[in-house]
């Protein structure tokens, strides 16, 4: 029993020069002197002794098991002096580069808004906005739209259905409402013309194809005084291609129709990218040299009227270009639909 104990003893200390962490220190605990330990185990024996036998092996069981639990707390000093000393010569590296988390970038369409609405500011517009859950009046009537005008078609239109079943409320097709909250506001305030607006957001149509998208972003442009012409138009664009693009391009005009506007016509813009493209067909313009923007005109009276400016006194001109496609040109996205996709890949493409 004596010869078993000592044994135990040294597999122990022959053990204990081997731990390096206190959990492997615990196991050891376990092993020997826990419940179940190996020293413990002897313990139990102790009943089949005589006196004597027992009253010596006890004294050296107890012996025994005090230098192993005074062991364990030496070393579990020990591990624990070392852990603190490697703490304290840790060296914190305040050159290393920080760890940076993923930023997210702009959707090109915001890219796209923000560069044109700071052009048009730095020319002298105002920024203004509209909802896009539209009344029918500031979408369609107060704009010249006769009742029977097909893009009021619920195939063209998304109605609300606000459970009245009145159709007043549409997501407005266009930003040009905002040309009729902008004029009825100034009415509203007492004020008369100047009003030099550019005003853009999101849009709704029943349309979906390579070009045509369900929702879409537009650029309202406005701008009423006294004795504004067509030409004042067509040099704002002039200038306006200059400040975004760094040149003057040429403007084009081709007679076009929108209720709200007479003379009406599709604007186009000579192709800032064909340079680019020397001694190649343009993949911009496909070699035609121009770029349709969208549609414009000289305010109809019957609008100016409708927001109690009087025609006689006051002209006006107005344009309103869809953005989706101009960033589709800017950036070469062949397919409308991939920028509202949602696809992280192709939006990292971006940077602002
Ligand atoms: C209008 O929406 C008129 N409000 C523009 C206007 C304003 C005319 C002021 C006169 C005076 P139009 O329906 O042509 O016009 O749309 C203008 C532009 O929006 C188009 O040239 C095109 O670039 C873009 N667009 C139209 N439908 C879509 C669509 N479904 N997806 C993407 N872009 C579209």
């Amino acid at each position: 029993m004596l010869a078993k104990l000592n044994d135990e003893q040294e597999r122990f200390l022959a053990a204990l020069q081997g731990v390096a962490d206190e959990e492997t220190l615990y196991q050891l605990q376990v092993q020997y002197v826990g419940k179940k330990g190996s020293i413990t185990g002897l313990s139990k024996k102790l009943g089949k002794l005589t006196v004597d036998e027992r009253k010596a092996f006890g004294a050296e069981l107890n012996r025994v098991k005090k230098a192993v639990q005074a062991a364990l707390e030496a070393r579990k000093q020990e591990l624990q002096e070392a852990a603190r000393l490697r703490d304290l010569a840790r060296v914190e590296d305040l050159t290393m580069p920080a760890k940076r988390s993923p930023q997210g970038s702009l959707h090109p369409i915001r890219i796209a808004t923000r560069a044109l609405v700071d052009t048009f500011r730095r020319m002298g517009f105002d920024l203004a906005e509209g909802p896009h859950v539209e009344h029918v009046n500031f979408n369609f009537d107060a704009l010249n739209f006769q009742p029977d005008h097909p893009a009021r078609d619920m195939q063209d239109t998304f109605v609300i259905d606000d459970r009245r079943g009145s159709d007043d409320l549409v997501l407005r097709t266009h930003t040009s409402p905002v040309q009729i909250r902008t004029m009825a506001r100034l009415r509203r305030l007492g004020q008369r013309p100047p009003v030099r607006i550019i005003a853009p957001g999101t849009v709704f149509r029943c349309d979906d194809d390579a070009t045509h998208s369900p929702m879409f972003h537009q650029i309202e442009g406005l701008f009423v005084d006294r004795g504004v012409t067509m030409a004042d138009l067509k040099a704002t664009m002039i200038q306006f291609t200059a400040a975004f693009f760094g040149r003057s391009l040429g403007i084009r005009l081709r007679p076009s129709y929108f209720p709200f506007v007479e003379p009406g016509a599709e604007l186009d813009m000579q192709c800032p990218f064909c340079e680019r493209a020397r001694g190649t067909t343009c993949s911009v313009c496909k070699g035609t040299a121009w770029i349709e923007l969208g549609g414009s005109g000289m305010v109809h009276p019957a609008v100016l009227e409708a927001v109690g400016i009087d025609p006689e006194e006051y002209s006006g001109w107005a344009f309103g270009f869809g953005i989706d496609r101009m960033a589709m040109l800017m950036y070469q996205i062949p397919d409308l639909r991939q920028m509202f996709d949602g696809d992280v890949r192709f939006l990292r493409g971006f940077s602002s």
